[in-house]
């Protein structure tokens, strides 16, 4: 069945929602909440929501493919965000890997993809975005990262937010679909060309320990590749990023 979106005033987290009905919801649908009462970031840690100015939209996806098949749909959503912004008439934006969409230093969007079902069978991925409209002062203190919003970036009034929930809502729609068809390989250029870890010193942390290396763009299946001081490749599936200081 196709696909609907719903609006509620409060969830939990739209995410969560999702997981919660998992076979009962349709192949693609959508959930956006005004704020969320436990909104959830990557690695465990919490994504700040309160009412009136950022959006909280999650969408489920089915795949037949199995998630053996997913690599690199989570870049794909970064950069299926900044089209969305594109369309919007927002440039500038960049992405920090894997999925991170930054204005300059601060985080403007913040992607969380949850994958159940199979490994090479039916499976369904649900895809949460945060993205940051206006922040407050006090929203900028308590996040804990430096944060940017896109009143910073259109330079002044950001866009309204039904007209961005329904950019990204339609870019959504449309990249998952070339996602399902063609994977990540129509995604790369436009990753590349927005790769803020490119050339970069960078430190990398997680469960293969700590070390530093230069980003050197990411490969076909979505890995971040780091040059190691020795000049020698080495490809990440999943670590914590931070470009480090001169
Ligand atoms: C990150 O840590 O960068 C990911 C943040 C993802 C936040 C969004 S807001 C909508 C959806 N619901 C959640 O609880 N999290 C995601």
């Amino acid at each position: 069945a196709p696909g609907a979106l719903e609006v509620h005033w409060e969830l939990d987290s739209t995410s969560s929602e999702l997981l919660r009905r998992g076979a009962a919801a349709p192949d693609l649908g959508f959930v956006l909440a005004e704020t969320q009462s436990a909104g959830r970031g990557r690695r465990g840690r919490g994504w700040l929501s309160p009412p009136g100015l950022n959006l909280y939209l999650s969408c489920l996806k089915r795949f037949e493919q199995g998630f053996a098949a997913l690599s690199g749909l989570s870049l794909a959503v970064g950069v299926t965000v900044l089209r969305a912004l594109e369309r919007l008439g927002i440039a500038g934006a960049g992405l920090k890997w894997p999925n991170d969409v930054l204005a300059g230093e601060g985080k403007l969007a913040g992607v969380l993809v949850e994958l159940s079902g199979e490994y090479q069978g039916p499976c369904a991925a649900v895809i949460g975005i945060g993205l940051n409209l206006r922040l407050t002062p006090a929203l900028r203190a308590q996040a804990g990262q430096p944060a940017g919003d896109l009143a910073g970036l259109a330079g002044g009034a950001p866009p309204d937010r039904n007209r961005a929930a329904a950019a990204l809502v339609a870019a959504l729609v449309e990249g998952l679909r070339q996602f399902e068809r063609e994977g990540f390989a129509p995604f790369r250029d436009e990753y590349r060309r927005h790769d803020l870890l490119h050339g970069r010193p960078l430190r990398l942390s997680g469960a293969l320990g700590e070390f530093d290396g230069t980003g050197a763009g990411v490969d076909a299946r979505g890995a971040l590749q780091v040059r190691l001081a020795d000049g020698s490749l080495r490809a990440i599936d999943s670590a914590d990023v931070t470009v480090r200081r001169a």
